[in-house]
């Protein structure tokens, strides 16, 4: 087992803590969440401790409510902060930072956000205004106060990850921004924060968004309307009483439209789905290839 991280809850612990790791030129990598930390956190961890190698890896633990609008769960969302240290010493992470969010937003909310562009109005932007402004806004922060080499986000939040990945690339923040698989359970549920929501009959509910996903992954050789049709009878297995869809999208790795739904070559694409089930919204999503393969 590796040394318990240090621990920063103000910007000057944080500062203090990387400055000797600066001063010697080590690579930094952060994987900012929101704690309530599963095994999907730790193939960050893992992935950010073994890409920074002798670098110093830092996690940061923030529930951010910039990025939850009003009625959302931002007072309910789970906080497991003493099981969230363990998993990050236990992946070996150097320095947790875990503000307040008067350290994050000291006078209220900030005058100057990021405006995450279009995309940030469609998909999950749709039936969550506002949700991609206080996240880059917040991931922007958290970048300006560890300054990394490289940040990890999980590809289930696939939208987040384009977005930011496309923040940094469009400000030339400089950093390097890794994608790493959704971990998932044995069943084919993508694992999320908000699964501890679901009582046991919708959690066995809920297993139908893996399942359409991996339904249209198997037909997208046949073209986009036959993977989406595909995907769309396994979701109509269940009542809307019991789960409601909210999108089943089918688009191009960076999420614009698809401009040819049946092209003759081999063509990654990315199907993506959101739904309500009793009352937690779930989303889930997976690479699949339009168009013969091989
Ligand atoms: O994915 C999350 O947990 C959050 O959206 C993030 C990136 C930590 C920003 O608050």
């Amino acid at each position: 087992m590796s040394p318990p991280p240090l621990l920063a809850s103000t910007r000057e612990e944080l500062a203090d803590a990387l400055a000797p790791r600066r001063r010697s030129g080590d690579p930094v990598a952060l994987v900012p969440t929101m704690g309530a930390l599963h095994d999907g956190h730790a193939a960050l961890l893992r992935t950010a401790r073994q890409q920074a190698s002798s670098g110093v890896v830092v996690a940061s633990v923030f529930v951010n409510p910039l990025q939850f609008a009003p009625g959302e769960d931002l007072d309910r969302y789970p906080r497991t902060f003493d099981d969230d240290l363990e998993l990050c010493e236990k992946e070996g992470v150097d320095v947790v930072f875990a503000p307040s969010v008067d350290e994050v937003y000291p006078g209220g909310e900030p005058l100057v956000t990021v405006e995450p562009g279009p995309l940030a109005a469609e998909l999950e932007g749709e039936s969550r205004p506002g949700h991609f402004r206080g996240v880059l806004t917040v991931v922007a922060k958290l970048f300006g106060l560890t300054r990394p080499d490289a940040a990890f986000f999980g590809e289930k939040d696939y939208q987040q990850l384009v977005l930011v990945r496309r923040m940094s690339r469009d400000l030339c923040l400089g950093v390097e921004v890794v994608g790493v698989p959704t971990v998932r359970e044995p069943d084919g549920l993508a694992l999320s924060s908000r699964n501890r929501y679901l009582d046991p009959a919708e959690r066995s509910r809920a297993v139908v968004l893996s399942r359409s996903l991996r339904a249209a992954a198997e037909r997208a050789a046949y073209g986009l309307p036959a993977a989406r049709w595909a995907a769309m009878r396994v979701l109509d297995e269940v009542p809307k009483s019991e789960l409601d869809l909210d999108y089943l999208a089918i688009r191009t790795p960076d999420l614009g439209e698809v401009t040819d739904p049946h092209p003759a070559t081999a063509t990654p694409a990315r199907v993506l789905v959101a739904a309500r089930v009793g009352t937690t919204r779930l989303i889930d999503n997976l690479p699949i290839t339009l168009g013969p393969v091989g």
